[in-house]
């Protein structure tokens, strides 16, 4: 265990494909011959140069969302509400509290009766070191553990009562439920236990549009803004759904 906050690495495999792809194509760019036969194929090493580049660049611009980006779009979501203290929030898919320890961080800069509550199946495949107990130990590391719930459950199946919260963020969660029926059980999940009056903030790289009309279909009044091109990667839409009080 550290004793700083440690917030994880996403996808840790993806990030370990793109460095080790990119540079065994380095590597074969820089020794090969100037002309690769593969069978019929004949491919110039300026083929693998290109893929070198292409491949270490983004596994670059994934170190930099990992080690900057995600702060930075941690508090471009957050500032998207205006805080008063006393909110009940809810990070669907919280990881290793990214989000979660954020939040709960303004309630208590507010000195209000607020309570953030973090959801997740703690998967190591979608965040590396994922577990209820690190979670545990970033939140009391920022301070804020006593402010703070941990659920372990699915949020295709959430516990809480109707109209539990305020505020609900989540972050590069749902598109890892990869059937359709899942990731809509997960969205109607989050517009039936949002307040109403409340606000939803998810925050994804791809399948945001189906968020979107499901969250439209339900009533919610929806709008979009992008995250940061550069720092964010893959980059990242956040999807702002309200329910109308
Ligand atoms: C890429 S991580 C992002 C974690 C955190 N939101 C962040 O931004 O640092 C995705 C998280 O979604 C969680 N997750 C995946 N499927 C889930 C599900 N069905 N229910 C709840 N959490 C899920 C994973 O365990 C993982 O913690």
């Amino acid at each position: 265990m550290t004793h700083k906050p440690d917030y994880g690495i996403d996808a840790p495999a993806v990030m370990r494909n793109l460095f080790l792809i990119g540079t065994v194509s380095l590597l074969f760019a820089i020794f090969a011959p100037k002309i690769i036969h593969l069978g019929p194929v004949l491919l110039s090493k300026t083929t693998f140069y290109w893929t070198a580049g292409f491949l270490l660049g983004e596994g670059c611009l994934f170190l930099l969302y990992v080690k900057v980006g995600k702060f930075r779009h941690r508090d471009f979501m957050l500032a998207m509400h205006p805080w008063c203290g006393d909110e009940q929030v809810l990070d669907v898919g919280c990881g290793r509290g990214l989000l979660l320890a954020g939040a709960a961080k303004r309630l208590a800069a507010l000195n209000g009766t607020g309570h953030a509550t973090g959801i997740d199946i703690w998967s190591n495949v979608d965040m590396g070191g994922n577990a209820e107990a690190a979670t545990l130990h970033n939140l009391t590391l920022e301070g804020v553990q006593d402010r703070c719930t941990l659920i372990s459950q699915s949020a295709a199946e959430m516990p809480f009562p109707d109209a539990s919260f305020d505020v609900i963020v989540s972050n590069l969660c749902i598109h890892n439920m990869y059937d359709r029926p899942t990731r809509l059980a997960a969205l109607h999940q989050i517009v039936r236990v949002l307040k109403p009056g409340g606000i939803a903030l998810i925050s994804d790289y791809k399948r945001t549009a189906e968020y979107a009309a499901e969250f439209q279909q339900a009533g919610l009044q929806v709008e979009k803004k992008r995250g940061s091109l550069i720092t964010t990667f893959p980059p990242l839409t956040v999807v702002i759904a309200r329910k109308p009080a």
